[in-house]
């Protein structure tokens, strides 16, 4: 993280969102990210994950308190030129099903009105990067590609116009443990290229520990603590401790089958 006077690109100040019922679903949520770093939203199904990412980018927005993006409400922001500035990977991908990966992935540039060459550079390069040869995936439709590579390409879509906050809504979830490993390295040094503010939600343990600089636990809705990947495992907190445990009982069982393979 490159960030020496320790700019906050996003804070939520005392959040709390309710259903249309009334039912709190995020409860007096106090929250900074900093420029630069990539903090981990952890949490169990059903804590709040997705609903904090879609404040940021005010796809919901919040009866009490404030989430303010580089200084401004997010009230106060145009809420197109908000998301164009912001790039989110969807939990559920969401491609356009008519469009094909190559359309998929320029549609922010497009939007921005960038040149078409520069366009067709960017999709090459980004598909490139995630991992499908631009040769034998960019003329395809979303039908015919696997979980894991509509994915990638969702990926590919969020860098697209390079926006410098990226929301990323369990990425990686619908990958097999090898490509998940491989994209986990990959983006682990992409991000120590590009700098961006990351907010990467998961229910993954090892992949928080990976590519948290912090990771913030919720818990039904409330933030729970926010923990250095050191502090995290030395937690005393019974909720974060469950999942330092976890991780340790996974390493355990690892030098077990070390041991009798000896
Ligand atoms: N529009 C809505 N109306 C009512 N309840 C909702 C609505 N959207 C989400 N919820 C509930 O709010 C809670 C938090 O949802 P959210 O999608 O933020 O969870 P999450 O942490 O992202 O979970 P997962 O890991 O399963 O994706 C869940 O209990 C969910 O059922
Ligand atoms: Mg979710």
């Amino acid at each position: 993280m490159n960030n020496p006077d320790g700019s906050i690109a996003i804070q939520f100040s005392n959040v709390t969102y309710r259903t249309a019922d009334g039912r709190p679903l995020l409860a007096h949520l106090n929250l900074q990210v900093l420029t630069g770093e990539t903090l981990v939203l952890l949490g169990r199904s059903g804590s709040g994950k997705t609903t904090t990412l879609k404040l940021i980018n005010n796809l919901l927005a919040c009866q009490e308190g404030q989430v303010i993006v580089e200084g401004k409400s997010t009230n106060d922001w145009d809420p197109i030129r908000l998301r164009r500035h912001i790039g989110y990977a969807i939990q559920e991908v969401g491609l356009f099903p008519h469009m094909n990966v190559e359309k998929n992935v320029a549609l922010v540039p497009q939007l921005e009105g960038w040149a078409a060459e520069k366009i067709h550079g960017r999709v090459e390069e980004l598909l490139a990067l995630v991992g499908l040869p631009p040769a034998e995936f960019r003329r395809r439709y979303p039908h015919q590609l696997s979980g894991g590579q509509r994915q990638r390409v969702g990926l590919a879509r969020a860098l697209a116009a390079d926006p410098p906050i990226l929301l990323m809504d369990e990425p990686f979830g619908a990958l097999d443990p090898v490509t998940r490993a491989d994209i986990q390295r990959e983006f682990k040094a992409l991000q120590q290229r590009m700098h961006k503010t990351v907010v990467f939600v998961t229910h993954d343990v090892r992949e928080a520990m990976f590519l948290g600089n912090r990771i913030a636990v919720l818990e039904k809705g409330a933030l729970q603590g926010v923990y250095s990947p050191t502090e995290f495992l030395q937690s005393k907190d019974p909720v974060v401790a469950e999942y330092a445990n976890v991780l340790r009982s996974e390493m355990e069982f690892m030098q077990e089958v070390r041991k009798a393979s000896r």
